[in-house]
Order: C-alpha cells, then structure tokens, then sequence
C-alpha cells in the first residue's frame, strides 16, 4: 500500500512530543503539510527544528510543517490555532492530560479540567472543522483514546472517563458525518513509550536493566495482560493514525480502532 497525502493539510493537537510528534511526523513524510500545536510558541518552533533536523538527516519527510500554537483548552488558544490553520482536511485530536490521583480525592475542579482538556477541546475543534470538510467532501477526524477508556485504571479514574467520552465523541460526529466523504474514528492507544515512561519504569524495577529488558521486566510484572509484552512504540501508534488519514482507510469510520498491544481483554471493537 502506498500511502499519498500530498495536497492534504493536517492538525495533531498536541503535537510537540510524545505521540503526537510521532503523528506529525508520520503525516509529514506521506507528504501532507502539518499544523504543529503545543500551548506555547517556543515548544512548537522547538519541535519544528527537530523534524527538520530529522529531514536533514535522511529520513524523508516530503510535507512541510507550520506553526499551529495555542491552548486549545480554552476558546483563545483554539482560535489562535484556526487562524493559523482556517481549513484542514485532516484533524487528528491527540492532546491528552493524564495523572494518578485516588479516586475519592479527584476534586471537581479536577473532573472538570480533564473534561476540558481533553474532550472539549477536541469537540471544539471538530465543530470549527468538520462542515468545511462535509462541504470538500473529504476529511479525516481521529481522536487518540486509550485501553483506559475501557479498562479504567483505579488511580485515574477522571483519565479514564474522559477517554470513554471520546468513543462516545467520535461515533456520534461519525454519525453527523454520515454519506459526506468525511470518516471520523477513534484510535485506542494501549502503554506507550514516551517521555516519562522510562523514569517511571526503573522506579518499578532493577535500575540496572538495560531499557529493553527494563521494560519487559515491567510489563511482565505490572501489565501483564498485554500480549505484546513491551511498551508500544509512538511510531507504531502513528501508524496506524497515517492510514486511517488516508483515501485507503474510506470504508473505516465510526470506530474505535485498537493499537494496544492486546491490553484490552477482548475481540471488540
Ligand atoms: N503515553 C501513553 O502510554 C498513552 C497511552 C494511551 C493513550 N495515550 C494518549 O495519547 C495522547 C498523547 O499522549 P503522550 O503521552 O504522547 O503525551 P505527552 O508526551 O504528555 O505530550 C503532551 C502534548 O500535549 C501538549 N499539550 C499539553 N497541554 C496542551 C494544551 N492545553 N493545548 C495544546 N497542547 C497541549 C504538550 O505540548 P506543550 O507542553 O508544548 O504544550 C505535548 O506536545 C494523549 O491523548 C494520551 O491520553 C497515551
């Protein structure tokens, strides 16, 4: 398969590390132009000199990358972002907050922080963009949930809430998508190596390990029930978003698609 997105122009909010820079990335090499968002001006120019540090360095990256920031939380930094971006024909909502706290000292303060973080903005931006894209005819909306969605974790339970909201989210615009040439989804992203993840592993085990017997002597014993038996890479996350960006991904829509390595106990969705 030959994935082409040339000509198309994306958004990964949240996109100055993590997974979110492995999306842009990967959209950028199958060649569409990429809004870079973070909260402020110097993390996005400082994520934009490292992907054209990586397209100088040999790994092909055909689209070109544009500064998208702003705190898509609150209506300013949204509309911050549209000004720089008015149209996009691919919208990936990847920013997501995430912390432990015990279930019965979230304050209401908390539950509604997440709720803004990490769904509102994204059902923001998807009512900026979704009409123009029903009006071309085409467009990509993805929202990156997680296995907490389903397997909600007991020390981040207002986490986990947010992610189911974002199934519910993503079917539902599916639905008000229905017949345009617009698929919306939703993407479940399971344990992935990211920034953070490696202090927090050794807390966990041998600080002597190397990283990769360090992280599988960390699934084994504190997520075992991942089949893949390591951590996911962003770039295998990313994968999976570039193809459900793309005209092949037509017929997938309404979804919550896996890459969790398994972690979820079960064969639906
Ligand atoms: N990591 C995992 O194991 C895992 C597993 C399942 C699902 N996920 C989901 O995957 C997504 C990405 O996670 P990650 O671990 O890659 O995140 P991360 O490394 O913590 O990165 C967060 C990104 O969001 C940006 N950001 C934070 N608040 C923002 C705001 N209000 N407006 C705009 N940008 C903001 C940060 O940029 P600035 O600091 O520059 O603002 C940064 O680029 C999240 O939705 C998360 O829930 C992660």
């Amino acid at each position: 398969m030959r994935i082409d997105l040339i000509g198309k122009t994306a958004l990964v909010t949240g996109s100055t590390q993590g997974i979110g820079a492995a999306i842009a990335a990967g959209l950028a090499r199958a060649g569409a132009r990429v809004g870079i968002n973070g909260r402020g001006e110097g993390s996005v120019a400082m994520a934009i000199e490292r992907m054209d540090a990586e397209r100088i360095g040999g790994r092909l990256m055909e689209g070109e990358v544009v500064a998208a920031p702003g705190d898509v939380s609150t209506d300013e930094g949204c509309e911050r972002v549209l000004s720089a971006l008015p149209h996009v024909d691919i919208l990936v909502n990847n920013l997501g907050i995430f912390g432990a706290t015990p279930a019965l000292e979230i304050t209401d303060d908390e539950w509604r922080r997440y709720f803004e973080v990490n769904v509102l903005a994204a059902v923001r931006l998807t009512r900026a963009y979704l009409p123009g894209m029903i009006e071309r005819g085409w467009g990509r909306i993805q929202y990156i949930a997680s296995d907490s969605a389903v397997a909600v974790p007991i020390e981040m339970i207002h986490y986990g809430m947010t992610k189911t909201a974002l199934l519910a989210v993503s079917r539902g615009f599916a639905k008000a998508a229905a017949g345009s040439g617009v698929t919306v989804n939703s993407v479940i992203a399971g344990p992935t190596h990211t920034g953070g993840v490696e202090d927090f592993v050794y807390q966990l085990v041998d600080n002597d390990l190397p990283w990769e017997e360090a992280q599988r002597a960390f699934m084994r014993e504190h997520r075992p029930q991942s089949l893949l038996q390591r951590l996911i890479e962003p770039e295998e996350i990313a994968n999976m978003v570039v193809y459900l960006s793309s005209p092949l991904a037509s017929a997938t829509t309404g979804g919550a698609v896996r890459v969790d390595g398994g972690y979820v106990d079960a064969i639906l969705p």
